[in-house]
């Protein structure tokens, strides 16, 4: 039976740990080709090799790295469908404990990496005869989280990018979407902890603080993303699409 993205050409920004790399996994399951990349060039190449997928290190706020790795798609894959603007970091912190360069650092990764994913990857998707855009936002765009000011900040403006970009491409074909995940065991959870006095206390208060009582899972997350990629969500534009274990609902 041919998978649900059967012959689908996709980006994985952030593809070489967690989420990212569920995701990159997922598609490779499903019959995409995929190209995984990561400012960590090694971990990309380990997880590309596993799925036989291609592999490039790129960091996301680099706009020259980014035009080359849409171009390295486009000749290895003959085009690109689907773009997954996954990378992202975090600091923990309230908004006076900030520094300007962590502030800057967040902002830089989270939302400028994500605007140029955009910038180079809508064009060539335009060029292929449409596809989709999945941007990584969070449940922090969506409510306060505790100690997480600039990442809180950052992950809002991937919501309205998102939601921008999703009017101005709609005409085109290109469907931009945005997910809004809970607190999801990555590796990311082991450094924001790690920041913490009581780093094992930390997580448990990390894992209650979901109603379903446990973290989600990156493969949750790539389930998702699988549907958004897919025909299956051809109505899904514009969309925040919260996969948080009901955190939000309270
Ligand atoms: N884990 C969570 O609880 C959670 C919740 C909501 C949203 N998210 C978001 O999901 C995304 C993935 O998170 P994760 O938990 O898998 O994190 P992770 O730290 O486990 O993996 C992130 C990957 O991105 C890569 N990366 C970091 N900076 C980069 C850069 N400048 N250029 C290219 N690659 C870079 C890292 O090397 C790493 O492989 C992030 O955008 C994060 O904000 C995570």
């Amino acid at each position: 039976m041919a998978g649900r993205l059967e012959g689908r050409r996709a980006i994985v920004t952030g593809g070489a740990a967690g989420i990212g790399r569920a995701i990159a996994e997922r598609y490779a399951r499903e019959g995409a080709r995929v190209l995984v990349a990561d400012i960590d060039g090694e971990a990309a190449r380990r997880v590309a090799a596993s799925i036989d997928a291609e592999a490039e290190r790129v960091d996301v706020t680099a706009a020259a790295e980014i035009e080359a790795l849409v171009e390295h798609a486009v000749d290895a894959f003959g085009g690109l469908d689907v773009m997954v603007n996954n990378a992202g970091i975090g600091v923990a912190a309230t908004a006076p404990e900030t520094s300007e360069d962590d502030w800057q650092r967040v902002l830089d990764v989270c939302l400028k990496g994500t605007f140029l994913g955009m910038k180079y990857a809508i064009p060539a998707i335009r060029e292929a005869g449409g596809g989709s855009v999945i941007n990584m936002s969070s449940v922090a765009a969506l409510v306060g989280v505790k100690d997480r000011a600039a990442y809180c900040a950052a992950k809002g403006g991937v919501l309205a990018l998102t939601r921008a970009a999703a009017i101005d491409h709609v005409g085109e074909g290109v469907r931009i979407n945005c997910i809004a995940p809970g607190t999801v065991d990555t590796p990311w959870i082991e450094r924001i902890t790690g920041g913490y006095d009581d780093p094992a206390q930390a997580r448990r208060d990390m894992e209650s603080r979901q109603p379903h009582g446990r973290f989600v899972t990156p493969e949750e997350i790539a389930a998702m993303a699988v549907y958004l990629a897919s025909d299956e969500a051809g109505s899904v534009i514009g969309g925040v699409m919260v996969v948080d274990g009901g955190m939000t609902a309270r």
